[in-house]
């Protein structure tokens, strides 16, 4: 059973790759490549076929703009199977836009550092794998600086996001507080998620009104930085977003460290981490709720709700033991019942929590991913272990869906998995999975 799911996976993942050297997350829902799923992506390929690994990260860093931007849809087709498209996001707008490809204007969370340290770690042959990482690295370096120069006006080592789409957590709940502060205009436009997926999974009509408006605003300002700080009615300090920052800046340092020279840049991503680890253990841990929050930067307060983003610091050491502790019984205490499958993507015990909508509840794989490889690296052996068979049970019994239902019951006579089917990084991450112990 688990070999044909294997081999499943891997033909998951081998159909969804396109003649243009990229991966789409689901055909049908998904028809170009996604920042923070390509980089999901190439740790799948890595197990079994390293040349589509590369290739699937040279084409994403490609997409890099002149200012160290990496965008969050790469629309590599004309294809109007997916609102909003290339013609509605416009990037050409930037002037350090590429102009190579169309894209977006606003970007996903940093994962090329983790991925390419992830894939060396994968790769049988080291010393290719490590020729492959000196010609790509520095653009992810240059990602980072980027980052950090643009995205952190206070200067605290924390980066903001200025569009729910950036969270890659699109419609968590945590974004309805943000919503409640702003009034935008109705838009007149035709949705096409709804005709692939079922509309109760997916964000209400007026809820993309809010989307397409903070979209407008950076438009109007050239997608320029500085404008976006100023003006955008949604900057939030995003606790998954900076965990994942931190994570690959460590794997920048120790691959920098590998391959020998760059002292400079060791120097200053070292700098860049201290400041970023520590801003967010004091600002964005909340020792009532016992987890990391959200943190609203344009209206000066934090958003307290409990998300599988709260637990994601582990995955990046930056929580001391002790502090892990508080988090993992906070998990297990509200998100880890008998009933239910690790990890809900929404604290159950919350009244915005829905099972069966897209992030305001529902299982992801990459989320549970990250929490396997966090919990691990802090000892949690017994934890870890049920967050991988967790995992590999609802592909068992549902298939590589986008997402799952987090209830072992869910009272339906035909039990299903939600979203986007074949879903590419649910396939990639279970072969990582069943390959690490
Ligand atoms: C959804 C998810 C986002 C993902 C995209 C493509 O929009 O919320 O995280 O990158 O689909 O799979």
């Amino acid at each position: 059973m688990k070999e044909d799911l294997y081999k499943k996976a891997i033909a998951v993942l081998d159909a969804n790759f396109q003649d243009g050297g990229f991966t789409i997350p689901s055909a049908g829902l998904y028809p170009f490549q996604w920042k923070w799923d390509s980089g999901f992506i190439a740790i799948g390929f890595a197990h079994y076929d390293v040349e589509k690994a590369k290739t699937e990260m040279r084409t994403l860093l490609d997409a890099q703009w002149k200012n160290g931007f990496i965008p969050h849809i790469v629309f590599h087709t004309e294809n109007d199977s997916y609102f909003p498209g290339a013609d509605f996001h416009q990037s050409e707008l930037h002037p350090l836009s590429s102009k190579k490809y169309r894209s977006t204007g606003m970007t996903q969370p940093p994962v090329t550092g983790f991925v390419l340290q992830e894939m060396h770690r994968i790769a049988d042959d080291k010393k290719d794998m490590l020729n492959f990482i000196k010609e790509e690295i520095d653009k992810v370096y240059a990602n980072h600086e980027y980052f950090y120069k643009n995205r952190d006006p206070q200067d605290e080592g924390l980066v903001y996001i200025y569009h729910n789409w950036e969270s890659g957590t699109d419609n968590s709940p945590v974004w309805d507080d943000i919503w409640k502060t702003m009034n935008p205009p109705e838009y007149d436009f035709v949705r096409k998620d709804t005709t692939h997926v079922d509309a109760s999974q997916r964000p209400s009509k007026r809820e993309y009104d809010h989307y397409l408006h903070i979209i407008d605003i950076a438009k109007q300002n050239n997608y320029n930085d500085a404008k976006i700080a100023e003006l955008s009615p949604f900057l939030v300090q995003d606790p998954l977003f900076n965990a994942m920052l931190i994570k690959s800046n460590q794997a920048l340092i120790d691959l920098y460290i590998q391959i020998g020279g760059n002292e400079e840049r060791i120097k200053n991503i070292i700098k860049w981490q201290s400041k970023s680890i520590k801003s967010f253990n004091d600002k964005l841990f909340d020792a009532d709720l016992g987890a990391y929050v959200h943190y609203d930067l344009r209206n000066e307060k934090p958003i307290r709700h409990i998300t599988s983003s709260s637990f994601s610091p582990l995955f990046a050491n930056i929580p001391s033991p002790e502090r892990a502790d508080v988090l993992v019984n906070t998990m297990m205490d509200k998100f880890g019942g008998e009933d239910k499958y690790l990890c809900a993507s929404f604290d159950p015990t919350n009244d915005r929590f829905n099972p069966r909508k897209y992030w305001r509840g529902p299982v992801w794989i990459n989320m549970n991913w990250m929490l396997f490889l966090g919990l691990k690296n802090y000892g949690f052996t017994d934890v870890a272990a049920r967050m991988k068979q967790d995992s590999i049970e609802l592909i068992e019994k549902y298939g590589f869906y986008e997402y799952f239902d987090c209830r072992k019951d869910t009272g339906d006579e035909n039990p299903t998995g939600y979203g986007g089917n074949n879903f590419s990084w649910s396939a990639a991450l279970f072969i990582d999975m069943v390959n690490t112990d």
